[in-house]
This record gives C-alpha cells, sequence and structure tokens, in this order.
C-alpha cells in the first residue's frame, strides 16, 4: 500500500514560504535593472537640433536616440523610432531606406509606415518648431499626422 502524503500545516506553511522566496528571486533581477538603468525617466519630451538639413536629406538622428528629424521639398517632419508593435527601437537602415524592429521583425517603409510584421500601425510622427535661427525643436509628447511639416 502506497505511503499516503499527509499535509500538515507545517508543510503546507513551508511550501507557501518556498513559493514567497521563489517569486522574489524572480522579481529581484528585474528590479535591480529598473533601479540601476541609466535611460532617464525624467527626460524632456522637448528635443532640440541643430544642425542643417538639405532638402531632401535622409533621416537624421538628433540627441535623442529614438526621435529622427528630415527635410523634402515640403518642409521638415520628425518621427519617434519606437515600433508601434510593444514598442522597441527601431533602427533605420541607411542602404534599404526601411526602419527595422530587431524585437519581432517589423519592417516599415522609409515614412514609417508599416510594411510586414506584426506592427500595424505607423510610426510617430512628431510636432516640430522651427527656431529663427534655423533650430529644431522637436516635442516628443505631440503627434502630428504623416503629412505635416513645418
Ligand atoms: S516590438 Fe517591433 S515588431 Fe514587435
Amino acid at each position: 500500500m502506497p505511503r499516503q502524503l499527509e499535509w500538515t500545516r507545517r508543510a503546507v506553511l513551508r511550501l507557501a514560504w518556498v513559493g514567497v522566496i521563489a517569486a522574489s528571486a524572480l522579481t529581484i533581477e528585474p528590479l535591480v535593472q529598473y533601479l540601476t538603468s541609466k535611460e532617464d525617466r525624467l527626460q524632456s519630451t522637448l528635443v532640440g537640433y541643430s544642425k542643417p538639413l538639405d532638402v531632401n536629406s535622409d533621416w537624421q538622428n538628433t540627441a535623442n536616440a529614438r526621435v529622427w528629424v528630415k527635410r523634402d521639398s515640403l518642409g521638415v517632419m520628425a518621427l519617434v523610432a519606437t515600433c508601434t508593435h510593444l514598442g522597441c527601437e527601431v533602427h533605420y537602415h541607411v542602404e534599404k531606406k526601411e526602419w527595422l524592429c530587431p524585437c519581432h521583425g517589423s519592417i516599415y517603409d522609409l515614412e514609417g509606415r508599416p510594411i510586414s510584421g506584426p506592427a500595424l500601425k505607423a510610426l510617430p510622427r512628431v510636432a516640430v518648431e522651427l527656431k529663427p535661427d534655423g533650430s529644431l525643436i522637436i516635442n516628443t509628447s505631440k503627434q502630428v499626422g504623416m503629412d505635416t511639416r513645418v
């Protein structure tokens, strides 16, 4: 006759403690990563860009790695290189003139419209202000339409 497992109060409490300790161990590493991250969470939503932009220039990266600017015949535009699927940073592929997401393979065209992959929406365009000295202030908290230029 097989031996029956006895669930005493002590055994249940011991098992519960093992569960609590295991859950704590699993959450400590992400918590430490979050607390020690060098990413500035209080970063301003305004990004400056002061280099000259030629007409029909290619996308140029700003001081904020995810904010890019470009000038075409209609004006200046800004794009945030954050994948619209789950938020990974997308990378601009200069030769292909495409934006590629390393996380799940979404591909966007030159203008940031999705071509393939799980992402369904275009990369966000954000407001740009052209200063009298020619420099740009990009407001990453204010989304604009794909056709908006300054
Ligand atoms: S986060 Fe970019 S494809 Fe999933």
